[in-house]
């Protein structure tokens, strides 16, 4: 499924709305139930407003009924693969397993996979 999410990933990113930073990023994610949402980075005038693609992808899943989210690819137009900021981090944390897998992906295509966990422990939880 990853493959396919990669492709869809670096599709959305040609909705990103960035007139600001001309910097597109898009990501696909896939529910446990077996569906598949797309988002872009949304800017705004008042930069502070900005979307990443993670969350829109993310907004658009739960917003739809889906709080069970099993995987996410991100894509940034960079020579290495895009890491997600921290806002993204603490939404994915919110609705994926600690183990979920992200797909990182560069330019060329080439990724990188971790799990969520990987990019954020120790999240905001009670400690177990
Ligand atoms: N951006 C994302 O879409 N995801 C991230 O994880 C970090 C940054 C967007 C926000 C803004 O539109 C552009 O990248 C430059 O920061």
């Amino acid at each position: 499924m990853s493959a396919d999410l990669v492709s869809l990933a670096i599709e959305a990113s040609k909705k990103a709305y960035v007139p600001y930073s001309h910097f597109p990023i898009g990501a696909a994610l896939l529910t446990k139930s077996g569906q598949i949402f797309q988002g872009c980075n949304i800017e705004n005038a008042s930069f502070g407003l900005t979307n990443c693609g993670e969350r829109t992808a993310i907004f658009k899943a739960v917003s739809e009924g889906h709080l069970d989210l099993e995987e996410i690819a991100i894509y940034g137009e960079t020579a290495n693969p895009i890491s997600p900021c921290g806002a993204c981090r603490q939404v994915m944390t919110e609705f994926f397993e600690p183990s979920a897998k992200v797909t990182l992906i560069a330019k060329d295509g080439r990724t990188v996979e971790m799990t969520v966990e990987d990019l954020l422990p120790y999240s905001f939880k009670e400690l177990e």
